[in-house]
């Protein structure tokens, strides 16, 4: 998720739940390890992915793009007892922080990674089962052939979220739009795909870098 331009953002945060310590360790480590730090999550988003996994109760979740864990991690707070959550990352010099924090937020059991490109991954046939949550958040080119596979694997009454559905307001941009490479059209193509889908209802909502939700009818 993109991040708040403005001062609500700070003010959002200063009156949420915060994030706890070891969240906020890993968020300290990713920036001091990893080359692109920007790509984790804030502690609001973090509480917002934690708040809908709570508010669902999962027993399985997915996500694409693990990056260092953080939002797995935040999922990982709603699930039921015996709930589990699949985690797909293409790079895995992340292994040793997924490590590090999956132990230290005392998950490591709940947890079956799946290090390769997700396309791949999906196409091996690993990941098995309907998931009752699903969060996509890898890269941007292949979002509707994950979208498909996530749709194809939620439970009726299931939950879809996509991040950076906005692209930083790029999907109202027609210049850019019409470029059929583009990320603009990329991604507009993805909403109309989740809006005209059959077996969902949306919301897009406007706020970071824009957030799909469906449920699967
Ligand atoms: C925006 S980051 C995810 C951030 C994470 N959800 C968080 O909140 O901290 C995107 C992640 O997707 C991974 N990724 C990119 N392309 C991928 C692919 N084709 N298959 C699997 N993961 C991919 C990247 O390596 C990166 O770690």
């Amino acid at each position: 998720m993109a991040h708040f331009e403005d001062a609500t953002h700070e003010y959002s945060e200063d009156h949420s739940s915060p994030e706890g310590e070891v969240l906020s360790r890993l968020r300290r480590d990713t920036w001091l390890t990893t080359t692109k730090p920007q790509m984790l999550s804030d502690p609001i988003q973090g509480r917002f992915l934690s708040t809908i996994s709570k508010m669902v109760r999962p027993n399985r979740i997915l996500e694409f793009g693990t990056f260092t864990g953080y939002a797995t991690i935040c999922l990982s707070e709603g699930l039921a007892p015996q709930g589990e959550i699949h985690t797909v990352e293409i790079n895995d010099e992340l292994e040793r922080i997924h490590d590090t924090y999956f132990k230290e937020a005392g998950i490591c059991e709940k947890i079956t990674r799946h290090y390769g490109h997700a396309l791949d991954i999906i196409k091996s046939g690993e990941i098995k089962g309907e998931f009752d949550l699903i969060w996509l958040d890898a890269d941007k080119e292949h979002q509707i052939e994950y979208a498909e596979f996530a749709i194809s694997r939620l439970r009726s009454g299931g939950w879809l979220l996509i991040d950076n559905v906005i692209w930083g307001g790029a999907v109202i941009d027609m210049k850019k739009r019409a470029k059929p490479e583009s990320g603009a059209s990329r991604i507009h193509q993805l909403n109309k795909y989740i809006q005209d889908h059959k077996d969902v209802e949306n919301v897009l909502i406007p706020v970071w870098d824009g957030v799909q939700i469906a449920m699967k009818i």
